[in-house]
């Protein structure tokens, strides 16, 4: 039995930043210059995040390729893709406020490729009408990362706390007062005392077997949020990015970056034809992200798929110096990980889970959520991308929302009027269901548990769906759950891989759940959710989202509320274009 009564390490601060990616930094950044002491707690190690998997490109109407463009076209790419989805506030402050992020980020060091000019080069992406994107090569994150790191270890105010997850939010009355986590590396339990917290946590890939993301995608910061009151929003939106690795088996769903459509990459079947002809003939390739992965599902359903069950990418053509230049990483990832040289001939691509549209319900100015103190901002939080994300604009709204979350949590502390209380009897709960699976003296591991709910979400709530597979999928989670409570995790909480899946299967399988019923619910197909059952756009549901709450009882229900209303000077943006 693990000792409780072993003193608990405790930190005070004013906020607690969740997530080390983009969204969790540029929080944590405008939390400490505006006065407040702040602790950035991330699971992994400072850098190490899935922004870095947003390779392509930032998007931000700067206009230094086109200069035609502007916030308004970005606004009206943004919603048209997201198939009229989102909040109509998020897509407009994050259309208007992204070019001054990027400045932003140029002033702090971040190097962008540029034009014969100077300016910071825009390539093309999907569902941007213009040159919109930003980047350096193909490693666009990885440099947003670097630049927001060196500049958060210089901001006097904030302390960085690595390898250490968060389990459990603790609340004083409605409002939120601090966190409980445990060191990964030798599994002791650390208090952070707070008066407001920003979820930063990411997305919830690891919920299914093929995803671009990494170990630590498992739904934290969702769950977290739901279990404290929070509401979730339209769950059912989760992006497939079209263009993963399909071979070997060991890097299956490793992202393919859309830079590679974006400098002139073609698709085609076994056939060797340009399907994408025949989907969307006006913008190839470089449609949305939703219509590209179900074609390429369509045409591997259909008998002409490449020999690994994905069809080809070329790029070749473009010649290897280039390639060498504008795709470094594509270039080694393949060469080193299934030995292609695509300068020479065509990848094999197909759709991999990427990103969740759907998270934390917030207000668009402040990223608050609907519990006190509670913010969330980037992957974890929705409204931003409705049923479609283009991309490029996740590291816009990471920066964008990201900077209004450490706002809105400073202006929040400055107005409470005392400081929440922690509840010791609160921690001590949490510390025992967190100890509870390596008390066990018997139970199946957390592996098996993790490997079937992948199964399930990738069969039953995968890129196509029905209601008869939904309704399985939520009887097949209800009971992984019920294993999931009961997994034995061996050994001790020193270097324990097993007890640290041993909470994150939980976690999974209860954003499984949300997934599922928002899916099961919305009858109709849009953007990232498709309905073979409901093939078309449903009229009730497109001015409706997805909610996912917890009862008192502790069930989950889902409801549906009112889309916000987009006011009439943003309307006449879609009108007028009709002209
Ligand atoms: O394909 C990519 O480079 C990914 C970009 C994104 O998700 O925004």
């Amino acid at each position: 039995m693990a000792n409780l009564n072993e003193k608990l390490e405790t930190h005070e601060c004013d906020v607690i930043v969740i997530g080390a990616g983009g969204a969790g930094l540029r929080a944590a950044i405008e939390a400490a210059e505006r006065g407040q002491k702040v602790a950035v707690v991330c699971k992994s190690l400072l850098g190490k995040a899935h922004t870095v998997m947003a390779e392509g490109g930032i998007a931000a109407a700067m206009g230094n390729v086109d200069p035609a463009d502007n916030w308004q076209t970005h606004f009206k790419d943004t919603v048209k893709g997201a198939k009229y989805m989102n909040h109509w506030r998020m897509a407009q402050l994050h259309a208007q406020e992204a070019p001054d992020r990027i400045r932003e980020l140029e002033r702090w060091g971040a190097v962008f490729d540029r034009t014969p000019d100077g300016k910071i080069l825009q390539r093309p992406f999907g569902g941007h009408t213009y040159r919109r994107l930003c980047h350096v090569g193909d490693r666009t994150g990885l440099e947003i990362i670097r630049t927001l790191q060196d500049k958060v270890v210089h901001t006097p105010g904030v302390e960085v706390f690595m390898e250490c997850t968060i389990s459990h939010l603790l609340k004083d009355g409605d409002r939120v007062c601090g966190a409980l986590g445990y060191w990964r590396e030798n599994g002791s339990f650390v208090l952070f005392k707070a008066k407001a917290i920003v979820l930063a946590t990411g997305g919830i890939g690891k919920s299914f077997k093929i995803t671009s993301n990494s170990w630590e995608y498992t739904g934290d910061g969702h769950v977290l949020a739901y279990d404290a009151g929070a509401e979730l929003i339209d769950m059912e939106f989760v992006q497939f990015h079209p263009t993963g690795m399909v071979w070997p088996p060991g890097v299956a769903g490793l992202l393919v970056t859309e830079a590679v459509r974006g400098e002139g990459g073609i698709l085609t079947n076994s056939q060797g034809e340009r399907f994408m002809s025949k989907y969307d003939p006006e913008r190839m390739e470089l449609s949305t992200r939703d219509i590209v992965a179900k074609s390429i599902y369509q045409e591997v359903k259909e008998g002409r798929g490449s020999p690994h069950g994905g069809v080809f990418l070329d790029i070749s053509h473009r010649g290897a110096e280039y390639i060498k230049k504008k795709l470094p990483s594509m270039y080694h990832q393949f060469k080193e990980l299934a030995d292609v040289d695509i300068t020479k001939g065509p990848m094999e691509v197909g759709p991999t889970v990427h990103y969740v549209m759907g998270g934390v319900k917030v207000d668009p100015e402040t990223c608050q959520s609907n519990v006190p103190g509670l913010f969330a901002a980037g992957e974890v939080a929705g409204g931003m991308h409705g049923a479609n994300r283009l991309g490029g604009n996740s590291l816009s709204d990471l920066l964008v929302f990201g900077r209004r979350a450490g706002l809105g949590a400073s202006d929040y502390v400055k107005g409470l009027s005392n400081q929440p209380k922690v509840d010791d009897t609160d921690v001590e709960k949490a510390i025992q269901e967190m100890l509870a699976p390596l008390d066990r003296s018997e139970g199946e591991t957390p592996y098996e548990v993790h490997r079937d709910l992948q199964r399930v979400m990738q069969t039953e709530v995968g890129i196509v769906r029905t209601e008869e597979d939904l309704k399985k999928a939520l009887t097949d989670l209800k009971e992984i759950q019920a294993r999931a409570e009961k997994v034995k995790a061996d050994g001790l909480r020193q270097y324990n891989p097993g007890w640290h899946l041993a909470k994150d299967i939980k976690t999974m399988a209860k954003v499984s759940e949300a997934i599922a019923r928002c899916a099961l619910q919305r009858e109709e197909s849009r953007g990232g959710h498709t309905r073979l059952d409901f093939p078309e756009y449903s009229n009730h549901w497109s001015k409706h989202n997805s909610i996912i709450r917890k009862e008192s009882d502790g069930s989950m229900t889902v409801s549906t509320a009112p889309l916000p209303e987009m006011p009439p000077e943003l309307k006449k943006l879609f009108e007028e274009e009709k002209h």
